[in-house]
């Protein structure tokens, strides 16, 4: 079969390939990839291999050339983005890792119960006022309340933050990014954001809430001893958590939407009711928004086969290893009531598994809760435009018109 640009955020324009995907599974599980403007990469597409791989994290590395599909263009870039904890490997990722993993424990998002719930509620109302919305910031603005809340961003600093961290999100949508020019002064704006927040927590702690709080506090141990985060290791964390935040819960409540929009009968079983576990996981697996990973390889070495060299780009199809014929029993159906529901939306395991997964299930309980209980029919008003990005499948806009039950 002829090659796909799976880098091309083109392609996704489209939607993912699925059938592209379960060819390469079928005939070449371990596939080499020519790229117009980069090294080439090999994509694993199916679910064991992936799980390998994210398991595998010292022969498959976040820290020797970043976990971004794109390049670094320089040296200096690449230093700066490693110091994103999504960037490193242990034992420096665990180090930091540690540090910002207690505002994301099961008992925390607990807490945030009542604050989605309220939150839903009114969005929810705000879809059934007759009118024709655009879904994509009813999601945004949810998705990103519930990160900026237990972070500790205030929330008079929301509208300005929303904006930044979308366009570095983003950055591949010239709706978005207009020229898709890079955008270092995004990094500045969110690192004086960051800065002028950091200053008023050590000035005031008593005035701030969240997880920034703790982190102005901590104590890093590292080869040289034991010092308290410094501005700039506190800062590095904003990125990464924001970005990793806003759109990926986003997408997926815009695509269970689309997928009601497309498939009117599809969640009829479960409409009017509440939204059970399985039905989030089910989702995630058969339409998650993370599409993939990339890693490096830091040693020559053989897979099914093929043999990898240390240095090149590995892709870790997140999107096709959900939809693997070995792991899942009809994997184009939408179907909470499988037995199996270990999917890979959130990563495979390694040490990279989604910090944000139990507030990102919790965010989309409740809220697909909301839409089934209490949306009778939507359709799309207009025409819906996806988002053009090669590591997230998303929209830029849904019009939608909703009835109630
Ligand atoms: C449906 C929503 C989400 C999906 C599908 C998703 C998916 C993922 C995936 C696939 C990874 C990479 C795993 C790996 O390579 O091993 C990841 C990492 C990450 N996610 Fe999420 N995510 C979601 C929501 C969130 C939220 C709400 C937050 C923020 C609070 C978040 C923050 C992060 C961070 C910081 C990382 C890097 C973790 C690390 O390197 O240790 N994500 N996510």
């Amino acid at each position: 079969m002829e090659r796909l640009d799976l880098v091309s955020p083109d392609l996704y324009l489209d939607g993912v390939p699925r059938e592209y995907f379960r060819w390469l599974r079928d005939n070449d599980p371990v596939a080499w990839h020519e790229e117009r403007d980069g090294p080439g990469y090999w994509v694993l597409t199916r679910f064991d291999d992936v799980v390998s791989a994210n398991r595998n994290w010292e022969l498959y590395s976040n820290s020797f050339k970043g976990s971004s599909i794109e390049e670094a263009r320089s040296e200096e870039e690449l230093v700066a983005r490693r110091r994103m904890f999504v960037n490193q490997d242990p034992p420096e990722h665990t180090r930091y890792r540690k540090l910002v993993s207690a505002a994301f424990t099961p008992g925390q998002i607990r807490r945030m119960v009542p604050l989605i719930e309220q939150t839903c509620a009114r969005l929810v109302d705000r879809l059934l006022d007759g009118e024709t919305h655009d879904f994509v910031p009813i999601a945004e603005e949810l998705s990103f309340q519930m990160v900026a809340t237990l972070f500790g961003v205030p929330e008079s600093d929301w509208p300005h933050l929303i904006e930044i961290t979308r366009v570095m999100a983003d950055f591949q949508d010239p709706e978005v990014n207009p020229g898709l020019a890079p955008r270092p002064e995004m990094q500045r704006d969110i690192a004086s954001y960051a800065q002028e927040l950091i200053s008023s927590v050590r000035r005031s702690p008593e005035n701030h809430d969240g997880v920034v709080v703790e982190l102005v506090q901590s104590e890093l141990t590292d080869d040289e001893g034991t010092h308290t985060l410094t501005d700039a290791e506190i800062i590095s964390f904003f990125p990464a958590v924001l970005v990793g935040g806003l759109s990926t819960t986003a997408h997926a409540m815009t695509e269970m939407v689309n997928s009601w929009v497309r498939e009117p009968n599809i969640f009829d079983a479960w409409s009017g009711g509440e939204c059970p576990t399985s039905f989030v996981e089910e989702f995630l697996r058969w339409r998650g928004p993370v599409m993939s990973f990339r890693r490096t390889a830091t040693a020559d070495h053989v897979l099914r086969g093929r043999q990898i060299s240390r240095g090149e780009k590995v892709i870790l199809s997140y999107a096709s290893a959900n939809h693997d014929e070995r792991h899942f029993e009809m994997p184009e159906m939408f179907d909470p009531n499988r037995e199996l529901l270990d999917h890979v939306a959130f990563g495979g395991g390694g040490p990279h598994f989604c910090i944000g997964a139990q507030l990102a299930r919790m965010d989309l309980k409740l809220v697909f809760g909301q839409l089934l209980q209490r949306i009778g029919t939507i359709e799309a008003a207009g025409e819906p435009q996806r988002l053009r990005a090669n590591q997230f499948a998303g929209w830029l806009h849904y019009p939608v018109r909703v009835t109630p039950r």
